[in-house]
């Protein structure tokens, strides 16, 4: 891992994280396509090019990605990003292509080592690609045994269909119930993390990705949008995003996204916004400068109560 070059006072990282044992750049910000629900294939290859000119160079998606937020159905977005890809194949060397499956509506966690290797298969024809660099699971299954789950993921990485394995909203326990098993190192985590949801900062997960060289993949950055509402944040929080705001003459955006790139843990934001213009524009939080003292009132204003 490269060392921090920051300035003492300074906590927002904003170079590029490393991933896995190839050690391949992955830049601070990163695009989400949730809500890639719209079919215009215009706008979307407009948001995935915006998104990779502005150093975004991850994309992630999953299978389960148009149940809703207006979609109509399961494997709707990678659908969208393979019609992408399709109509412009040189973006696909220019990105690290993420997904993720073992959701499976209705039942709802599926990890079986059929089902895993069924769902590759079907994400990989959906995006049209032949390849994707992280697969990762969505959700742990309760039901399925580590062993079993390493195994097909093994296979699979064997096959060249995924090239790195990573996990999301694991526990640290699932998490290291996986690794001992898998032949190949988990080489990242995408928990929830922002302002305003701030349990990696404890529950291990950010410990465990700085013990192993995990890169944290932060879902949800901006509270899916409530961070503008302010719908269910404290107005303390909200108050002194703004002041941040002021000092630093950016915008509570910026402020909420520097948030999340100042852990030492180095995380990656997954923004999900479909507007290129709010892409290009989330590059300012590069710029912010935190420091402890402004992390931790963060902190004590998300949770209502001083530090011990
Ligand atoms: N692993 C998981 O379980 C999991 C769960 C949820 C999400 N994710 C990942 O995380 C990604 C991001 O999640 P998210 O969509 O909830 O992220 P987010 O960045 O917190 O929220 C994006 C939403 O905020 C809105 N928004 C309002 N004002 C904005 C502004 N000034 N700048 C940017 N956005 C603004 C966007 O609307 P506009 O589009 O109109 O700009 C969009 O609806 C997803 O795409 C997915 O890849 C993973």
């Amino acid at each position: 891992m490269a060392k921090i070059k920051n300035p003492p006072n300074q906590l927002v990282h904003s170079e590029p994280r490393l991933l896995g044992p190839d050690a391949i750049p992955i830049g601070p910000l990163a695009l989400g396509t949730w809500r890639m629900v719209s079919t215009d294939l215009r706008a979307n290859t407009l948001l995935i090019e915006t998104a990779l000119d502005t150093g975004l160079n991850l994309i992630d998606t999953a299978d389960v990605y148009g149940l809703d937020h207006g979609g109509v159905r399961f494997g709707q977005c990678e659908e969208h990003l393979g019609a992408v890809l399709s109509a412009t194949p040189s973006l696909r060397d220019r990105m690290f292509l993420a997904s993720k499956g073992g959701i499976r509506p209705p039942v709802p966690y599926d990890s079986s080592p059929e089902y895993i290797r069924q769902a590759v298969e079907a994400s990989l024809a959906r995006l049209q690609t032949d390849r994707i660099d992280l697969w990762q699971i969505h959700r742990p299954d309760l039901y399925t045994h580590p062993a079993d789950l390493a195994g097909v993921l093994d296979d699979l990485h064997g096959e060249g269909k995924i090239k790195h394995v990573g996990v999301s909203n694991f526990t640290v326990d699932q998490h290291e119930a996986l690794a001992s098993y898998l032949q190949q190192p988990i080489v990242s985590t995408q928990p929830q993390f922002s302002v305003g949801h701030l349990e990696p900062l404890r529950d291990g997960t950010f410990d465990r990705a700085m013990r192993d060289r995990l890169v944290p993949l932060a879902w949800s950055p901006l509270l899916g949008g409530r961070l503008l509402t302010g719908e269910g944040l404290r107005p303390e929080l909200l108050t002194t995003l703004d002041g941040l705001a002021q000092r630093e003459q950016t915008d509570r955006t910026a402020v909420a996204i520097a948030f999340v790139l100042a852990h030492p843990a180095r995380p990656v934001v997954l923004l999900g916004t479909q507007t290129p213009k709010r892409l290009s524009e989330a590059v300012a939080a590069l710029s912010v400068s935190l420091d402890r003292t402004d992390v931790y009132e963060i902190i004590v204003a998300s949770e209502g109560q001083p530090l011990p």
